[in-house]
């Protein structure tokens, strides 16, 4: 798997919000939209705060652009300060030219009954429009993508999977408390994450560096369901000096 490694989070972000930014940029000048695939969490943050000034400083227009994010909680309500809908509105929605109708997340405040069909118009929305141009990813400590964890096959779709526990200890802080972090997730899976056209997954700090270092260089593994990126051929692994420094 190709790795890159910057002196910190700062300069990391940059790359990668240029990375976006350059794919917004030649589906706009071929009138096209670009279909991003989002995350949300500590990770990305800086990402998002470089593309919101590039938008303000440098004309970046987001109008053609579609975006659809990794993950929802289950049940989570849209509006409530956890939620990722709330996540994204404050850290890059709000503060761009994007079109609303564009921004998908996924719903948890559907009843049980309509969440496996949603799951599937959430996964043929994505390929009507040809699938995710860039799909950028965190990585928690128990090796999840998106909310796929530990168990997680490499052909899965979006659908509703339970947190691990130690995903609900460290969103604890979010919460007031593990008891109060929701038991599920709607996520979108392996299988939907493969077909991106281009992946970044960025990790930051020496909290991420055991589970970097299983997930380059380990054994592909459900255990592990971030080794599965070592069989993908379009993905790089974009970590600061911290996250990268038990690579060998
Ligand atoms: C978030 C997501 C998760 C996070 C991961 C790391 O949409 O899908 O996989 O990327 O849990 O979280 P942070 O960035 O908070 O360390």
């Amino acid at each position: 798997v190709p790795v890159s490694v910057y002196a910190n989070k700062e300069e990391a972000s940059k790359v990668v919000a240029n990375r976006i930014a350059a794919v917004i940029r030649k589906k706009q000048a071929n009138g096209e939209h670009a279909i991003l695939g989002l995350a949300t969490g500590a990770t990305p943050v800086k990402v998002y705060a470089e593309l919101i000034r590039l938008h303000k400083e440098e004309g970046l227009s987001f109008k053609n652009v579609i975006t659809f994010n990794l993950d929802e909680y289950f049940p989570m309500q849209p509006d409530a300060i956890q939620s990722y809908v709330t996540f994204m509105n404050k850290n890059l929605f709000d503060h761009v030219d994007i079109d609303q109708a564009n921004i998908n997340i996924p719903d948890g405040t559907l009843p049980a009954s309509e969440i496996a069909a949603f799951c599937l118009a959430y996964e043929q929305k994505i390929s009507e429009l040809g699938g995710l141009d860039i799909q950028i990813l965190g990585i928690g400590r128990t090796g999840h993508i998106g909310f796929n964890e530990p168990g997680s096959a490499p052909n899965s779709g979006t659908r509703l999977v339970t947190l691990d526990d130690l995903t609900r200890r460290d969103a604890s802080r979010d919460f007031g408390g593990k008891e109060n972090v929701p038991t599920k997730a709607i996520t979108m899976g392996v299988g939907t994450i493969f077909k991106a056209k281009e992946i970044i997954l960025m990790a930051w700090s020496e909290n991420k560096a055991e589970i970097v270092r299983k997930a380059v260089e380990g054994e592909i593994s459900s255990e592990i369901p971030a080794t599965y990126l070592q069989l993908n051929d379009n993905v790089e692994f974009v970590l600061d000096t911290e996250a990268a420094s038990l690579l060998t």
